[in-house]
């Protein structure tokens, strides 16, 4: 009958030591999926709320009141439900909640159980993740590797939160991480002859945390390093560049200017800066290159980067509705996918589904604060959506995607396709 017979859950530590939630969903008695909930550091406005204890423990950060709602009244409500039926389960402790942002449980707790719920069901159908989710599932994506760290993510000045490598033009995924390291270890010799060996400490999300500012620096250094480990950056070459500008922690929104680099640029400045960028540079992918308020400013510079995908993080934040404003006028062209900004995993597949029904690409990624928690490696296969971030190849809360990646690539054996320039659509 598959019953969900029990629902346990802790207090555990994300990759920063913050509290994090780890829930077990048992199955007729057993102990059948675990899963940890991923939280975030640069953070849209509109995000679910993660429920936390206030008080003076872990400067009011625990999670102890999330814990004890996914094992007391969560657990009471599915209790007894068929784990399979996943849809349910979610609309369950959503009605449950009874607030449009998970404001009374906490998305922590809800996102906790519907997460492990989905574990529990691959293991008593006895299949991965992916498959069980999407028996169809063939697609490896490209890693969005972020090889410079600035913004929230570090203890630097670069306000562009993330530079990255998209080695589109690899073979399989085993491929892009090599060419990916190749890549690093390059751009760490630029990075010492420059500015010393200090300045190759990592980020949290392992890429390297320079004293470089602005916008040019970065990619001067990426363009050499790819050189200097003999790949070719271009569209239909080995690589292209991307950024996660995560502009909206650098917009001054009383004064309406954006402050990069000690300069002040208004919406339409800072568009042309871009597009300066993307004449000289292979520019694949940039993620909130404005305020998460400004939908029309994204409309605008969707147009205006014709080669360029454009990523909605804190804009639509996994939300069909947000995405559903998007859409109508244009705004962006793809969706990232952050399980936790909307809290359950039927909310966020929907969303998903959404976005490609418009014509968007959906780009799964990882939180800053992650846990070793490889589940959004299954899920970027199982929604072939063709592109994944979570970070680069290094601390272990990021190489449990890759080698998850690895894994997955192998067992998927001849029938898996790379999605390297189709990452934005793969057919
Ligand atoms: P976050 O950062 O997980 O701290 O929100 C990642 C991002 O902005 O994409
Ligand atoms: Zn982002």
């Amino acid at each position: 009958m598959n019953e969900i017979t029990d629902v346990r859950a802790r207090e555990i530590i994300d990759c920063r030591g913050w509290p994090t939630v780890q829930v077990d969903v048992w199955v007729d008695g057993i102990m059948a999926g675990r899963a940890d909930v991923p939280q975030g550091r640069s953070t849209g406005t509109h995000e679910a709320r993660v429920l936390h204890d206030g008080g003076n423990r872990y400067f009011g950060q625990g999670v102890r009141q999330a814990v004890s709602n996914a094992m007391g009244e969560i657990a009471e409500a599915v209790l007894g439900m068929d784990v399979t039926e996943q849809r349910r389960i979610d609309q369950v402790m959503c009605e449950l909640d009874g607030t449009p942002n998970k404001n009374r449980l906490g998305a922590n707790a809800i996102l906790g159980v519907s997460l492990a719920v989905a574990r529990a069901g691959a293991e008593v159908c006895g299949l991965p993740l992916y498959r069980y989710i999407n028996p169809l599932s063939r697609v490896l994506p490209v890693p969005l590797m972020n090889c410079l760290n600035g913004g929230k993510l570090t203890a630097n000045e670069l306000e562009i939160q993330e530079f990255i490598i998209m080695p589109v033009g690899a073979e399989s995924y085993a491929h892009a991480l090599q060419i990916t390291t190749e890549i690093n270890e390059a751009l760490r010799e630029l990075v010492i002859e420059k500015y010393g060996i200090l300045a190759t400490n990592t980020g949290d999300e392992g890429g390297f945390a320079t004293p470089m500012r602005g916008i040019w620096e970065p990619f001067e250094f990426m363009q050499r390093a790819c050189e200097a480990a003999g790949y070719r950056a271009g569209f239909g070459d080995d690589i292209v560049y991307g950024m996660d500008c995560a502009s909206t922690h650098w917009f001054d929104k009383d004064r309406d200017v954006y402050v990069l680099d000690d300069t002040d640029y208004d919406r339409d400045a800072l568009i042309d800066l871009y597009k300066q960028v993307a004449d000289k540079y292979p520019l694949g992918s940039m993620e909130d290159p404005l305020d998460e308020d400004d939908i029309d400013g994204f409309v605008k510079v969707t147009a205006e980067l014709p080669q360029t995908q454009i990523v909605g993080d804190d804009l639509f934040v996994t939300n069909v509705e947000r995405l559903k404003l998007g859409v109508d006028i244009g705004a962006a062209n793809a969706m990232l996918f952050k399980v936790n900004q909307i809290g359950s995993l039927s909310e966020a597949l929907d969303a998903a589904a959404f976005a490609y029904r418009h014509g968007y690409g959906v780009q799964v990624s990882e939180r800053s604060g992650e846990t070793e928690d490889p589940l959004i490696s299954d899920l970027v296969v199982a929604l072939d959506s063709g592109q994944i971030k979570t970070g680069m190849p290094v601390r272990g809360e990021r190489t449990a995607k890759h080698n998850r990646l690895l894994l997955i690539e192998e067992e998927l054996g001849t029938t898996a396709t790379y999605a390297g320039h189709s990452f934005h659509r793969p057919g």
